[in-house]
């Protein structure tokens, strides 16, 4: 919970699920969740979901995706990259929402902003497997995961695959940050618990992965 205080927004304990890897409970209040949410509406009338696919097997991903920012992350049978522009309109990105930015210079650490901002739509049955988000140059810089709507079933492991893992609840609002020695761990979703929001009258989860891609120049 994040409470008002005039001019100064008190936050909620932030806990230590494992070296680096730390969680923010209710991190956005309800109105910065309504204001995220309304501006990532706007953003995807310019950029609008698309469903990746696998690399080689061109299998769909049951999440659904978009971006913002100078680069968006996107998979097809050819890999995962980030590119510049959306994979079936060709426009560029849109813009990073403020209180997207806001989160991420407040919670990353890091002395530069995001150049990406993946945004996974997860409707009910929609899951996410194990993985590690490698494909940034930056692996210095955190991520930092926004979550708005339905409550998410989130999986994390080490940074070793096959070894074991522990789930959480990530909220509506929630923010974790995964930096230093938790950057390159293991996670997913295994599924999301439909009902557990009123945020959108449609249900589902929304989340929101800022990364910084590239190295800054010195
Ligand atoms: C991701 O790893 O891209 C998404 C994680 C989440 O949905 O919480
Ligand atoms: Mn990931």
């Amino acid at each position: 919970m994040s409470r008002t205080a005039g001019a100064l927004t008190l936050r909620s304990m932030a806990v230590t699920l494992a070296p680096g890897l730390i969680h923010h409970p209710g991190w956005l209040s309800r109105g910065e969740q309504e204001e995220l949410l309304a501006a990532l509406r706007e953003a995807a009338r310019v950029a609008p979901l698309f469903t990746p696919r696998m690399p080689r097997t061109g299998k769909p991903f049951s999440v659904r995706m978009t971006n913002c920012g100078a680069l968006g992350w996107v998979s097809d049978v050819e890999g995962y990259r980030y590119q510049t522009t959306h994979p079936e309109t060709g426009a560029a990105w849109p813009s990073i929402p403020a209180l997207a930015l806001a989160a991420w210079r407040e919670l990353s650490g890091y002395g530069h902003d995001p150049e990406a901002c993946l945004v996974n739509h997860y409707v009910a049955g929609a899951r996410m497997g194990l993985h590690q988000d490698r494909d940034e140059e930056a692996l210095d810089a955190s991520v930092v995961s926004l979550s708005l709507g339905d409550t998410g079933v989130f999986r994390f492991g080490g940074t070793q695959r096959g070894g074991p893992t522990r789930s959480i609840r990530l909220q509506s609002g929630d923010a974790l940050v995964f930096g230093g020695p938790a950057r390159l761990v293991y996670h997913g979703v295994d599924r999301i618990i439909a009902g557990t929001s009123t945020l959108s009258p449609h249900g589902g989860r929304i989340n929101l992965t800022l990364r910084r891609v590239t190295r800054p120049s010195p």
